[in-house]
């Protein structure tokens, strides 16, 4: 790999900047997710082993260039300290005399928090005067914030060019499952991609078709590739202004042999709330004053054989509505035969994005994943195919 990782930089004796991504879900003041948090121990506690300070940086919402109190990092102190198991000391500025006074008063074993980048504008900005304020705190940058990457800001991009720089050990892990899932994967490749539209995710399905040897296509996605083809959606979900796109990833997808899954049977109800009457049809006979909320057994028996017979795995949005049940099935149980061949060995899985795993973990299929992203909006601009600046500053 063309990136440092903590092995490759000297780190005793050193303050190491660590830009992390605890861009966490909270609800009156608690995190209500704590996954960004609990990977980013394997490398503090790293960092630490090797005799190094570590300061994190972060960004917390969206204040744009603002100090904006509701979202002060200070609020997930609590959260990262027990996850931890160590002193946080918080710093309530990421530049200048307050941040230096925190790092200098942090003891061994402490980590610093300083407070969240977007306060400045020179973040967003990639300011390179902003940069160098950062980078006169520290010796090295460390950056672990995969999930953050697709942004070209200070404290992603600015830093790495300023300082020795290295992948922290979540960034390595996910660059890793992301080259064996789409770089130079096993094949026969499958991605499932799902979620509510098309317009979200044509680049994604642009680029998935010239790479992939299965796409399966679901959710409200699949309803506007069946409308683009004529088939009656009823009062589905899909994007009629898109049946052009449509039918031209179709095209693309059978010059590139890529084989599109779409639904073979549909689960359709006249509206969408828990316990509403939902029936099972054949595709094509959708009731014009119903909409489609979930694929039917049927194509989950496609799937399933289709999974058995690939090596690698790629997953990206749901197959139906699968926040409110019974339409959370076609997802459930495809995510489940991913979980089966993945344990006993057969297939290399990678999910990624907020909905997904929000999906495989309601399946109870996420323990058994090979690896589960934690980034949203960076594992979409990956599959994609587009470089992602955080990732390209590391290689120098
Ligand atoms: C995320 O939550 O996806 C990352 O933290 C990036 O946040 P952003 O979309 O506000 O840049
Ligand atoms: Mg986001």
């Amino acid at each position: 790999m063309a990136w440092k990782t903590l092995d490759d930089v000297a780190l005793a004796g050193k303050v190491v900047l660590t830009r992390v991504d605890i861009n966490v879900p909270m609800e009156a003041g608690r995190v209500t997710d704590t996954t960004r948090i609990a990977k980013i121990v394997p490398t503090v506690e790293d960092i630490i082993a090797r005799g190094g300070q570590v300061v994190l940086l972060a960004h917390f919402d969206r204040p744009k260039g603002r100090v904006v109190p509701g979202m002060s990092l200070l609020q997930v102190v609590p959260a990262l300290e027990q996850a931890l198991g160590r002193k946080v000391v918080f710093a309530a500025d990421c530049v200048g005399e307050v941040a230096a006074t925190a790092i200098a008063a942090a003891g061994p074993g402490d980590v610093v928090l300083l407070e969240n980048t977007r306060f400045h504008p020179g973040e967003e900005a990639n300011a390179p005067a902003f940069a160098a304020e950062m980078a006169a705190l520290g010796d090295v940058f460390v950056n672990d914030a995969f999930s953050a990457a697709h942004r070209a800001h200070a404290s992603t991009t600015g830093l790495a060019h300023l300082l020795p720089a290295a992948a922290g050990r979540l960034m390595e892990a996910e660059l890793q499952a992301l080259e064996a899932a789409l770089g130079s994967p096993e094949r026969p490749v499958v991605a499932v991609v799902g979620g509510a539209k098309v317009s979200t995710k044509l680049a994604l399905l642009g680029n998935l078709v010239g790479r992939v040897d299965h796409l399966v296509i679901g959710g409200g996605m699949a309803n506007t590739f069946l409308a683009a083809q004529g088939v009656e959606v009823g009062t589905s979900l899909a994007e009629r202004d898109m049946a052009a796109m449509a039918l031209d990833i179709l095209a693309r997808a059978k010059t590139a042999a890529c084989a599109i899954h779409l639904p073979l049977d549909i689960v359709v109800a006249r509206e969408l709330k828990a316990g509403a009457e939902a029936r099972t049809l054949p595709v094509g006979n959708c009731p014009a004053d119903a909409m489609i909320l979930d694929a039917g057994p049927a194509t989950v028996a496609v799937l399933e054989t289709v999974l058995a017979a690939c090596k690698t795995l790629i997953w990206n949005g749901p197959l139906g509505a699968f926040e409110i049940a019974p339409f959370d099935a076609a997802t459930t149980a495809v995510a489940r035969a991913a979980a089966v061949l993945t344990a006993a060995g057969k297939l290399v899985s990678v999910a990624g994005g907020g909905d997904t795993v929000s999906a495989l973990n309601q399946a109870g299929a996420a323990a058994d994943f090979t690896f589960i992203s934690t980034a949203g909006g960076a594992f979409l601009e990956w599959m994609e195919g587009k470089d992602l600046p955080g990732v390209t500053a590391l290689m120098g």
